[in-house]
């Protein structure tokens, strides 16, 4: 066998976490921008009659993804057999529409930049909307995994009578499977986005329910914050004992993280998708066991 990961530097830690499951070795990916913002990425130079993956997470996807494509065309000019992508956070799912006349289907053109690049995909819970599964976007073997059952975990060790709320329709997949899997009640709002940073919650349901516990709401991704905030601001009328924010994706855009803090939260905590201070929980051995089948396809 021989398995290398490279992960972007955020995502080392977790590729070290990954590696001992998938009988790989870590190896070096280092990404400098000169001056004009150009990307001079380097790659392990012994990938010769390697199976490759680079783990990167592709929040701030922009910014990412030319030194993405390059590390993978550089991996294979070293003689990698095969190269696949473990995007814990994949971009773009949002953009899933031409929401308006001439817009960008975002998530339909990164995908096909993405399989230009890489044999396979292993993600965490993308965001599945209006398009439903991965492979109505990827022609690549794409895997997702499910950070569901961490979530639920987290909330059977961490918060006495929980009760789960997802901010919005969407959010009922995660919601639903977090709750069941905790032995908790569960409910979702519903949302309205008017603009980037103007959402407006409506709680609908009789929210009784929450007076004296601990409200923990769930949502897939965090941006800017609006969201939960207004979730937030909606809920605390019916008097919960606690509120704390449990979130897949902390993608925490400009002050979004110190916004959900002051709105009221008096915990927030996240998986380790994205590098951030309130990562409580890892998907290393969900993705490894995603990764594993990947490799192996390759390796027979
Ligand atoms: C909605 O489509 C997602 O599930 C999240 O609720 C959304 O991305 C949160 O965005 P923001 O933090 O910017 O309100």
């Amino acid at each position: 066998m021989n398995r290398v990961l490279l992960p972007f530097p955020p995502q080392r830690p977790l590729a070290q976490a990954m590696a001992p499951t998938l009988h790989a070795r870590v190896g070096r990916l280092d990404w400098r921008r000169f001056p004009d913002g150009e990307s001079l990425v380097t790659l392990d130079a012994a990938l010769d009659g390697a199976h490759v993956a680079i783990v990167a997470s592709l929040d701030r996807a922009d910014r990412i993804s030319v030194p993405l494509r390059f590390a993978a065309d550089t991996a294979r000019e070293l003689g990698a057999r095969s190269v696949g992508l473990v995007a814990p956070y994949l971009g773009y799912m949002r953009q899933d529409a031409r929401f308006h006349a001439g817009e960008a289907v975002g998530a339909r053109s990164y995908a096909r930049f993405l399989q230009q690049a890489f044999d396979w995909l292993a993600t965490v819970d993308p965001h599945l909307h209006r398009i439903r599964t991965l492979a109505e976007l990827f022609a690549m073997p794409a895997t997702q995994v499910s950070a569901a059952p961490l979530l639920a975990q987290w909330i059977r060790a961490q918060v006495r009578d929980p009760v789960v709320v997802g901010p919005d329709a969407e959010s009922a997949q995660w919601v639903a499977q977090v709750a069941t899997a905790c032995d908790a009640p569960w409910l979702t709002l519903r949302k309205q986005r008017r603009g980037d940073r103007d959402v407006a919650i409506d709680t609908g349901a009789d929210l009784a329910l929450l007076s004296g516990r601990s409200l923990v709401l769930v949502d897939d991704i965090v941006s800017t914050g609006e969201t939960l905030v207004q979730a937030i601001r909606q809920l605390q009328a019916a008097g919960p004992r606690r509120t704390c924010c449990l979130v897949i994706h902390p993608v925490f855009a400009q002050d979004a993280y110190a916004r959900l803090r002051a709105a009221g939260a008096d915990c927030v905590a996240s998986t380790d998708t994205i590098a951030h201070a309130s990562n409580a929980m890892s998907v290393a051995g969900v993705l490894a066991q995603a990764c594993s089948a990947h490799f192996a396809r390759h390796e027979a």
